[in-house]
């Protein structure tokens, strides 16, 4: 059993996925969270594969058309024939125009893309370095505020990527971007439903950036942000928060410390426990979700068991898998 990318045959493991298939192979395919959620493995099908509808999920139109697909959420089929994607059908070139410490571990990032970039706040970008290496970041800016993306990168422990951001990537330099990605933003209408914004770490980027959408669109319902956090210091844009919250009385803002007592204002407990406790009845509420996957997977379960609809849940988990440590042959 084989399968074919871009004319070369490579022998297929039964229960494997495409991607497991290449890399087991040795090929250096970009890949980050292996859930089907950051789209940085991305191969392209020349015929039409069985079973692309799993792996096409969340995929913008455009690219499912051409055949795009998530090599991680593929099962690999015998006779599948698959090529590499050009780098300018994903990938454009973006000045770097900012770059910033926010906090000691959060790095804010301007960019500037070479071309026009319609693109939400609480969308995902891909960022590509020169070897290859491919994350994902989403949008803290607001197109019709700002004339460029903001990202928040937290700097991880060893972190390839985000590590490199903060520290090796200057402004004047040059980085490849892909996307916009996702579906985590707000669509005007309903201006009067409420807002419920739960953020761990830099998952308050989107929901900042998505939060000032909807009171640049009009939205008159209340916002309330609950940022988690296990510690003060990790609250790096409490400032933009309280003078969101200053600006607009329909804005209240949480700071939820989950690892140490909470000096007040900031109130003690995990922010989700904390938003379902102070909002019990979330049916007719909108609901964002970003951050740390354990606590996003949870609280859109838990948002939907407390009353809120499946379609006014938007969740962007941060999935990552550090794939430097899986064994190849
Ligand atoms: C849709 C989406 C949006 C994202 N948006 C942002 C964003 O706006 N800001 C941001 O800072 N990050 C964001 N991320 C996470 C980001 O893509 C990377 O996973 C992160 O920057 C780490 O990459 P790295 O190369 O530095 O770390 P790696 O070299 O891949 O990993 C280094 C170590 O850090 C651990 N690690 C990596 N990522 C995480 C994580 N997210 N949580 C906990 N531990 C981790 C790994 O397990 C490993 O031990 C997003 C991810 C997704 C899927
Ligand atoms: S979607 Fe395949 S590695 Fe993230």
């Amino acid at each position: 059993m084989t399968l074919h990318l871009d004319g070369v045959e490579y022998a297929v493991n039964a229960g494997e996925s495409v991607l497991d298939t290449l890399l087991r192979h040795g090929v250096e395919l970009p890949n980050a969270c292996r859930r089907g959620v950051c789209q940085a493995c991305l191969l392209r099908s020349l015929d039409q594969p069985p079973r692309l509808a799993d792996a096409q999920r969340g995929l913008r139109d455009t690219l499912r058309q051409q055949g795009f697909f998530m090599a991680c959420q593929c099962p690999a089929e015998p006779e599948l024939n698959l090529a590499s994607p050009q780098s300018a059908e994903l990938f454009q070139p973006a000045l770097v125009i900012h770059s910033e410490a926010l906090s000691a571990s959060v790095h804010c990032i301007r960019l500037q893309p070479e071309q026009a970039l319609p693109h939400q706040a609480g969308q995902f970008l891909n960022l590509r370095r020169a070897d290859g290496l491919v994350r994902s970041y989403s949008i803290a800016s607001v197109p019709a505020l700002e004339p460029y993306i903001e990202l928040h990168v937290q700097r991880r422990q060893g972190g390839a990527m985000s590590q490199w951001l903060a520290d090796g990537l200057q402004v004047g330099q040059s980085i490849e971007i892909a996307g916009p990605n996702g579906n985590c933003f707000y669509l005007p209408g309903r201006a009067q439903q409420s807002l419920l914004m739960i953020a761990t770490g830099t998952g308050a980027a989107p929901l900042l950036g998505i939060a000032r959408s909807a009171l640049l669109s009009g939205h008159a319902g209340n916002i309330h942000f609950y940022h988690g956090s296990s510690s003060e210091a990790g609250f790096y844009c409490r400032a933009q928060l309280l003078a969101l919250a200053a600006q607009h009385d329909k804005v209240h803002v949480h700071f939820c410390i989950s690892g140490e007592a909470a000096p007040a204002p900031c109130e003690s407990g995990r922010a989700l426990d904390i938003a379902l406790r102070q909002h019990p009845e979330l049916s007719g509420f909108r609901v964002f979700l970003c951050g740390a996957p354990e606590m996003v997977n949870s609280a859109k379960k838990m948002a939907y068991l407390h009353g809120a609809a499946m379609q006014d849940i938007y969740a962007d988990p941060f999935e990552n898998r550090d794939l430097r440590q899986i064994a190849r042959p």
